[in-house]
């Protein structure tokens, strides 16, 4: 099995090598004279001048110079007139001037019965100053010819395989965007009328495509690549594990660049650069390929880096996938980097090159800090770091990025141009992300230039006590954002005016000036809590500033096509979910059934959330369900004794049967049961795993539920366990296509 495996590869591979062998040989047809000329690079000769120049003192030898027309004559006879042509050019410009171009003169010069034919590869035969013209074996011209050839013939697979990983990418680009528009036809299709759901009734449950489907989101599309934790991270928080998705396109990426550094190179023994070390031309072809790999995966380094990026645009992948895969090509193209430094190193000391010699080279020295830069950029990004001081990382991030660039310029100087392309590809497309960046703000916030307080900031109640910051920003002209959608939001008159911390859009509304836009935050340690210092200062509970937005990025779910939707909100993940909520309240025909489950351990911030965006009169037709976990001692009955009279009030009688009023408050207000809204208070978690098989329960017919849940990675990891675990063929499971899991992280 494995034999005939290698055999089909191996059939596979010989027609390519074949093609490159092609390539290289028409391109370098007229090489020939360069065998020659290593073969007599081999050999001392009594009329050359060791201490002058190495061209003209061969040049100006009669036994050098009737030597290499005599190997030319017998050699590359099919290809003569080239390869004089191409061996008088190469004398040109190495020597002092052109040869004679009549190569009758040196045939004219040679004695032909004062031959030696000799082994050009023997040791004793190099030890000997040659007085005469004389000509190697026809194995030893093949060992010569093989020896140049191999620089080209390397030099096309490494760029044939650096651009292989251009091939790959664009694959897995096109398999995105195709997945992108064919959601979009199905969404679009589902969207169309609901109630047929109930028509349809689940008659092809059983069709090959449904079974591979369920299969395919119950073990690829949803759990994480193994174990459970996907948004929580492990190896005491320094890792995160990606989907199984992204996992095969990570592994794909490595695997193909693993194979890429180490295949089609041509050592033997008989070379004769480097004779009897396979080692030295291995590694000297490995230190060649890793280089060239490496600038290649740069430009993708910086493609999956960016905020306004094409690839997110085409394939509509979140900024969190790609920034997996950025720190993945970033692995790869460092380690790459440091088997290109170490192998030319270990290279230059076999040939008894000293460390004083290199550096020396301005493109040594340039290289291996580009080297240590590029590797201390992987250490300075782990998850630890980018936790604790955000702003360092990314301070030292975009510094030693910058640094590593421009090195990189003085590295590729004595290349003359050729691998400059790749550097101006990752300039361009920063440059570009930047641009971007600079217009969307110019184009939201311009007013905010000329002096003008474009935000009213909110505080709750006090600093410290849990309560939440709102930001109401004026944008200066009219956005229509969608729901998903998050900004970016500077501070420009604040010590660090660059800062910008991205926050999801709760709610819009357009005014006569420009649209609204309502931010709700919960005050973290950096430039959240001075955000909240700044009201509390103020004295008042707000205060007026100005801020920069730039956005709307992120994308949007689709659930409003589902005929079940459950949000399933965290802490302050609850404003990534508001937008679904208005949209599916005021939707003229919403889903059948929505539900909303949030978990929160603040009871003040849970009453202020409730009496303001999660009113009843926002809620229309949506269950509200309200978790009060115990983390913080909080309880049911404090949350809504903190809520207006109008909004709850304690339900006597469900509490009295209940037995303990704090066990589980279910509460419906006069107001809230006008509309249809429910809202119900409960002390203690929610199991997420119960609640997701509660709602895939409720699936009827051709029925299909939408859950979106933003919040805590412990509780998004627990829904994707539990999603994962509903799929399946048996009683009780659901289809693959009977469930939609969205998850909006805060962070990446
Ligand atoms: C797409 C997205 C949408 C978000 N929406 C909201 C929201 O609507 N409401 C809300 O309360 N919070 C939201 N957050 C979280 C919010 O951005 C962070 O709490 C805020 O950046 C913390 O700022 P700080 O300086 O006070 O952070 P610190 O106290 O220094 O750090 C707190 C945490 O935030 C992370 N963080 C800090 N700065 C950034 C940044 N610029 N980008 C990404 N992560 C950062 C840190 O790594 C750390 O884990 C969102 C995050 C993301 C990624
Ligand atoms: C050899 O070349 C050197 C340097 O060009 C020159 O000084 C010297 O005279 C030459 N020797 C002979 C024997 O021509
Ligand atoms: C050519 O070589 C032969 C054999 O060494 C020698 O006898 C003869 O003199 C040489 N001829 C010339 C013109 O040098
Ligand atoms: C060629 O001549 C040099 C002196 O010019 C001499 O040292 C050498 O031994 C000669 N080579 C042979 C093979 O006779
Ligand atoms: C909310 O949290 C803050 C700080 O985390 C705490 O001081 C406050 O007592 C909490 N309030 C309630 C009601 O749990």
């Amino acid at each position: 099995m494995r034999a005939a495996l290698i055999a089909a590869l191996a059939a596979a591979a010989a027609p390519l090598a074949r093609a490159a062998e092609n390539i290289v040989t028409t391109k370098v047809r007229g090489i020939g004279y360069l065998g020659c000329q290593v073969m007599l690079q081999q050999l001392k000769f009594g009329d050359v001048n060791e201490t002058a120049d190495y061209f003209a003192a061969r040049q100006a030898s009669k036994y050098w110079m009737t030597s290499a027309v005599y190997c030319l004559d017998t050699y590359c006879k099919n290809n003569f007139e080239e390869n004089y042509a191409q061996f008088n050019s190469n004398m040109y410009i190495y020597g002092p001037g052109p040869i004679n171009p009549d190569p009758q003169v040196y045939r004219d010069m040679t004695n032909y019965s004062d031959i030696r034919k000799i082994d050009v590869q023997s040791k004793r035969v190099q030890a000997i100053i040659w007085n005469q013209t004389v000509i190697g074996t026809q194995l030893n011209f093949d060992n010569a010819y093989r020896t140049q050839l191999d620089f080209p013939l390397t030099e096309v697979y490494d760029h044939a395989f650096g651009w292989g990983l251009y091939v790959l990418l664009g694959a897995i680009v096109l398999v995105g965007m195709v997945n992108r528009v064919l959601g979009y036809f199905s969404h679009r299709a589902q969207a169309a009328d609901p109630e047929d759901a109930y028509a349809a009734v689940a008659a092809d449950d059983a069709s090959i495509g449904a079974r591979l489907n369920t299969w395919y989101r119950k073990h690829i599309g949803t759990p994480a690549a193994f174990g459970y934790r996907h948004n929580q991270s492990v190896g005491w928080g320094w890792l995160s594990v990606p989907t199984r998705v992204q996992a095969i396109g990570v592994f794909v990426y490595v695997a193909l660049n693993f194979i890429f550094t180490f295949a089609a190179y041509d050592t033997f023994t008989d070379n004769l650069f480097y004779p009897g070390r396979r080692d030295m031309q291995l590694w000297r072809y490995v230190a060649d390929r890793t280089g060239i790999m490496s600038f290649w995966n740069l430009p993708l380094l910086w493609a999956f880096a960016g905020r306004n990026d094409i690839l997110i645009w085409l394939t509509g992948w979140s900024y969190s996938g790609c920034n997996l895969f950025h720190r993945w090509v970033a692995r790869v193209a460092t380690i790459q980097a440091i088997i290109h430094s170490a192998a030319y190193t270990w290279f230059e000391i076999q040939q008894e090159g000293t460390m004083a010699d290199m550096f020396a080279e301005q493109y040594w020295a340039t290289g291996v800090f580009a080297t240590v830069t590029m590797s201390l950029l992987i250490p300075l990004s782990f998850k630890p770091i980018r936790a604790k001081v955000y702003e360092v990382f990314l301070i030292l991030h975009i510094v030693l990025a910058a640094a590593t660039l421009v090195l990189l310029f003085y590295h590729v100087k004595v290349m003359e141009g050729t691998y400059d392309a790749w550097l101006w590809a990752c300039v361009g497309i920063w440059a570009f992300d930047r641009l971007v960046r600079y217009i969307r703000i110019g184009a939201l916030s311009y007013k905010a230039f000329l002096g003008k307080k474009n935000t009213v900031a909110r505080l709750s109640g006090s600093l410290d006590d849990g309560s939440l910051v709102r930001l109401t920003v004026q944008s200066s002209i009219k956005t229509k954002p969608a729901p998903g959608a998050y900004y970016f939001l500077y501070t420009p008159r604040s010590l660090t005016p660059w800062e910008n911390h991205p926050f999801t859009l709760a709610s819009s509304e357009d005014t006569a000036e420009g649209t609204q836009l309502n931010f709700l935050f919960a005050p973290q340690a950096g430039a959240t809590r001075k955000i909240a210092k700044r009201i509390a200062a103020a004295g008042s509970s707000s205060t007026e500033m100005t801020v920069l937005v730039e956005g709307p990025y992120g994308q949007v779910h689709p659930v409003g096509s589902y005929e079940h939707v459950l949000l399933v909100a965290g802490g302050s993940g609850i404003t990534s979910v508001l937008p679904y909520v208005y949209q599916l309240a005021r939707a003229p025909r919403h889903p059948r059934k929505v539900t909303l489950v949030w978990a929160v351990r603040n009871a003040t911030y849970a009453s202020d959330v409730l009496s303001h965006e999660l009113a009843p009169a926002n809620t229309a037709g949506i269950d509200v369900h309200v978790h009060v976990s115990r983390e913080d001692g909080a309880t049911a009955s404090d949350v809504i004794d903190r809520l207006p009279g109008h909004i709850a009030s304690l339900d006597d009688t469900s509490s009295d049967t209940a037995g303990d009023k704090d066990k589980d408050a279910a509460l419906v207000s006069k107001e809230a049961g006008k509309n249809g809204a429910t809202l119900r208070v409960h002390s203690g978690r929610a199991v997420m795993r119960a609640l997701v098989d509660y709602h895939a329960a409720q699936l009827l017919g051709a029925e299909r539920l939408a859950i979106l849940a933003c919040g805590p990675g412990a509780m998004l990891d627990d829904i994707r366990a539990a999603v994962a675990d509903a799929y399946g063929t048996e009683e009780g499971k659901v289809r693959g296509d009977a469930i939609r899991y969205y998850e909006d992280a805060f962070g990446w």
